[in-house]
């Protein structure tokens, strides 16, 4: 098994610089459509396909599974064991602004859709200034920077959400939120302060640098919100908790959800254990 997880988190480091160079020039939208019903940018088309040939080139990989695919696209000769979940470019609207994007993945130890507690690793790359990345594997959370060589350098390990929580990030649009979740933000933005970028692993980032809470709550006229359990929900949780973080889908660890469909979406909450907690209060009171 280690084998095989080392071999995912090198073909997605190896493949980081390739998506990176790839977004100039691929701004543009696509003509269809991803399995949730989002505009696909060139970029997003770009880095799936990258990542789908590199990861099922790896014998251990039995399936490949995307935010920008129908299904699960399952390795030609029925070999292998360890099934990949990925959001290939997350936050691809930050690419025409030029802000923070990610890649981000999970390795599971069965077919999908699985629940959370399938999860054997998890992780992101951030292409930010630099391009770094955060793995979560046994426990532990690692941070490199990604060289453009496509080699990998840590420069932290055992990450750990720090003492003081300090800023927040909520998505969805205000007048969308329910008076439970708007209450519980007053609070919040009455202690911490606002960090938000239209990107999950940029805001998720300093997260985990500054300490605080990410969100994206379930909405008035959208209660499942917008961010995927699969995709985007077991990833983060599983980083968020392995650095003494806590997740929650409102109710309880997003590791605790499992899907039913492959895009499925999940209200998604991220960060300090004590937000958290107030959360789940406020929204079950
Ligand atoms: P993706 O680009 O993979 O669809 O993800 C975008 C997500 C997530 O990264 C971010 O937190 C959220 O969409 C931002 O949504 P809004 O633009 O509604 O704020
Ligand atoms: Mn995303
Ligand atoms: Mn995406």
């Amino acid at each position: 098994m280690s084998d095989a997880i080392d071999a995912v988190v090198d073909a997605v480091t190896s493949t980081a610089p390739d998506v990176r160079d790839g977004l100039v020039g691929r701004r543009t939208y696509e003509a269809g459509a991803n399995p949730s019903g989002e505009r696909q940018l060139e970029a997003d088309v770009y880095a799936d396909e990258l990542l789908e040939a590199r990861l099922l080139d790896i014998d251990a990989v039995a399936g490949y599974a995307s935010e920008e695919r129908e299904s699960v696209v399952r390795a030609g000769d029925g070999r292998g064991r360890y099934f990949v979940a990925a959001d290939p470019l997350d936050g691809s609207s930050n690419l025409r602004s030029n802000n923070a994007m990610g890649t981000l993945f999970g390795v599971y130890d069965g077919a999908l859709p699985a629940g959370g507690d399938g999860l054997l690793a998890s992780g992101f790359v951030l292409y930010g200034p630099i391009t770094t990345m955060i793995v979560a594997r046994d426990g532990t959370v690692t941070e490199s920077v990604v060289d453009s060589d496509g080699s990998r350098r840590v420069v932290t390990e055992d990450l750990r959400l720090p003492e003081e929580p300090t800023v927040y990030g909520f998505g969805g649009r205000v007048p969308q939120w329910t008076d439970a979740f708007a209450d519980y933000v007053s609070e919040v933005e009455s202690e911490l302060k606002l960090r938000y970028g239209g990107a999950m692993i940029g805001d998720v980032n300093q997260v985990l640098t500054y300490g605080g809470i990410f969100g994206y709550p379930g909405l008035r006229e959208r209660p499942e919100g917008k961010l995927r359990l699969l995709f985007e929900g077991h990833p983060i949780a599983h980083i968020v908790e392995s650095a003494g973080g806590a997740s929650s889908n409102g109710e309880r660890s997003l590791l605790d959800c499992t899907p039913e469909r492959l895009h499925e979406r999940t209200p998604l909450f991220v960060g300090h254990e004590a937000y958290i907690d107030r959360l789940e209060a406020a929204l079950s009171a």
